[in-house]
C-alpha cells in the first residue's frame, strides 16, 4: 500500500494561485518573480560558455571560480573569508540548500524552531526527515519576533533554529538587537542556525542586511544561504549556495552529492564571470525601493492597510476593512471578480492562521504595477 510522507501536503496555494490567474487572464502579483528581462551581458556570458564546450558534470561543490567569486563579495560586504574549497557549496536554487541542510542535520525527534508566517519549503523538509517543527508566531502586523518566546521553546531537543532576513512573506527585517538577541540564546548550546539570505540585496530606507556572516560566534554554528534567482532576476536558472564552517559543510556535502550530485555548468560559469565584473546587485534595493514606493503610491487610495515593506519584492495589504471573508476565499474572489492575484498570508502558517493579509509581488514592469493597481482601487 502506498503510503505517503506528507500525507496533508496538497497542491500549494502558489500553484493555485497561479493557474488560477492565468485561467483568469488575471494580473499575477502572487508567485514572486521578475517580469522583465535578465541582463543581455549574462545570457551573453551563457551562450559563450556553452559554445565554448562547458556542458558537462560542474564538480560536486560548485565551479571554483563561481566559489571564489561568492568568498570575495561575502568578504567585501560582511567582512568573513569563507574558504573557497571547503565552506562553500553551490546548489540548485536555495530550495535544494535547504532541504539538504535540514537533509543532512536533522533525524528522528529533532526539534527545529520556525518562525511563522514561514516561506513554505522549511515545514515539509522538517518532516520528511522526522523532526519536530516548534512554531513561534510572529505578531502582525509588524512581523516582529518575540525573542521572549524563542527562550520559552527552547529545550535540550532544539537542534536548529531557522532564520530568514528579510522576511518572506512579510518584508520585515532583523534588526542588529534581533541579533543580539539571538547570539544571547543560542550562546553555550550546539543549536545549529539555518539563515535563509536569499533576499540579501533587496533592503531599503538605508537598512542594512543582518547577515550573520558578521558575527563569529553565530558563523562558527550557521548555514547560511543564498540564490543568484533573486540577485539577477534569474529565477528560472535555480543557482544556489550555502556557506558554513567546514566541519558542517562536510556533513552537507555528503548529502548533497548524492541529491543532485552538482547543478548547471555553463551557468555557473557565466556568473562567475558576471559578478566578477558587474556589482549590479549592489544597486539592486535603490531599484526594488522605487519599485516599492512606486506600487505604494500607487495604492494609496485605496481600502487596503499597509505598513512599507522593509525588504523582498514582497508588500502585504491588510484587507480588514473591506471584507471578513477567510484570505483563501478573498484572495480568489479577487482573481475572479476583479482579475488580480495574490498569496493569502494564511498559506505561510501550519494551521493556515487568517490575518486578513495578502501578499503581493511587485517585482514587476510599472506596466504591470498601473494595471494592477487599478484593479485593487476598485475593490472596496
Ligand atoms: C525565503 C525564500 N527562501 C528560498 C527561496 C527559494 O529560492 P530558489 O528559487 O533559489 O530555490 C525563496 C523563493 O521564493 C524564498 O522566498
Amino acid at each position: 500500500m502506498l503510503r505517503s510522507k506528507l500525507p496533508d501536503i496538497k497542491t500549494s496555494i502558489f500553484a493555485v494561485m497561479t493557474q488560477m490567474a492565468n485561467e483568469n487572464n488575471a494580473i499575477n502579483l502572487s508567485q514572486g518573480f521578475p517580469d522583465f528581462q535578465v541582463s543581455k551581458k549574462l545570457i551573453d556570458l551563457v551562450e559563450k560558455y556553452m559554445k565554448k564546450g562547458f556542458n558537462q558534470y560542474a564538480p560536486m561543490q560548485g565551479v571554483f571560480e563561481l566559489r571564489e567569486q561568492i568568498s570575495k563579495k561575502t568578504f567585501e560586504l560582511y567582512n568573513h573569508k569563507y574558504n573557497p574549497d571547503t565552506e562553500i557549496t553551490i546548489t540548485a536554487g536555495a530550495t535544494q540548500a535547504i532541504y539538504t541542510t535540514i537533509n543532512a542535520f536533522i533525524n528522528e525527534g529533532d526539534e527545529v524552531i520556525l518562525f511563522e508566517p514561514a516561506y513554505d519549503s522549511y515545514l515539509p523538509a522538517i518532516r520528511i526527515n522526522g523532526g519536530q517543527p516548534v512554531y513561534v508566531q510572529l505578531k502582525a502586523p509588524e512581523y516582529k519576533i518575540d525573542w521572549n518566546e524563542i527562550k520559552r521553546v527552547i529545550s535540550i531537543r532544539t537542534k536548529m533554529i531557522i532564520i530568514n532576513t528579510p522576511h518572506n512573506p512579510s518584508g520585515a527585517i532583523f534588526t542588529e538587537e534581533d541579533i543580539m538577541m539571538l547570539r544571547k540564546i543560542v550562546s553555550g548550546s550546539k543549536i545549529l542556525i539555518l539563515s535563509d539570505e536569499v533576499y540579501e540585496h533587496i533592503i531599503f530606507d538605508g537598512n542594512k542586511h543582518q547577515s550573520l556572516a558578521k558575527y563569529p560566534d553565530l558563523i562558527k554554528r550557521s548555514i547560511i544561504i543564498s540564490s543568484f534567482g533573486k540577485t539577477l532576476h534569474t529565477t528560472g536558472w535555480k543557482i544556489g549556495y550555502c556557506m558554513a564552517p567546514e566541519k558542517i559543510m562536510n556533513e552537507f556535502r555528503k548529502v548533497h552529492q548524492f541529491t543532485v550530485f552538482s547543478v548547471n555548468t555553463p551557468i555557473q560559469y557565466a556568473i562567475s564571470e558576471y559578478i566578477e565584473k558587474e556589482d549590479e546587485y549592489m544597486n539592486l534595493s535603490s531599484f526594488y525601493q522605487e519599485k516599492r514606493d512606486y506600487f505604494i503610491s500607487l495604492v494609496s487610495n485605496s481600502k487596503f492597510k499597509l505598513i512599507p515593506s522593509k525588504g523582498t519584492y514582497f508588500q502585504i495589504l491588510d484587507y480588514s476593512e473591506i471584507s471578513d471573508e477567510k484570505d483563501v476565499e478573498f484572495a480568489k474572489r479577487l482573481v475572479l471578480e476583479f482579475g488580480i492575484a495574490s498569496v493569502p498570508v494564511s498559506a505561510f502558517y501550519h494551521n493556515h492562521q487568517d490575518n486578513k493579509a495578502l501578499r503581493f509581488c511587485f517585482a514587476k514592469s510599472n506596466k504591470t504595477l498601473d494595471k494592477a493597481a487599478e484593479k485593487l482601487l476598485k475593490i472596496s
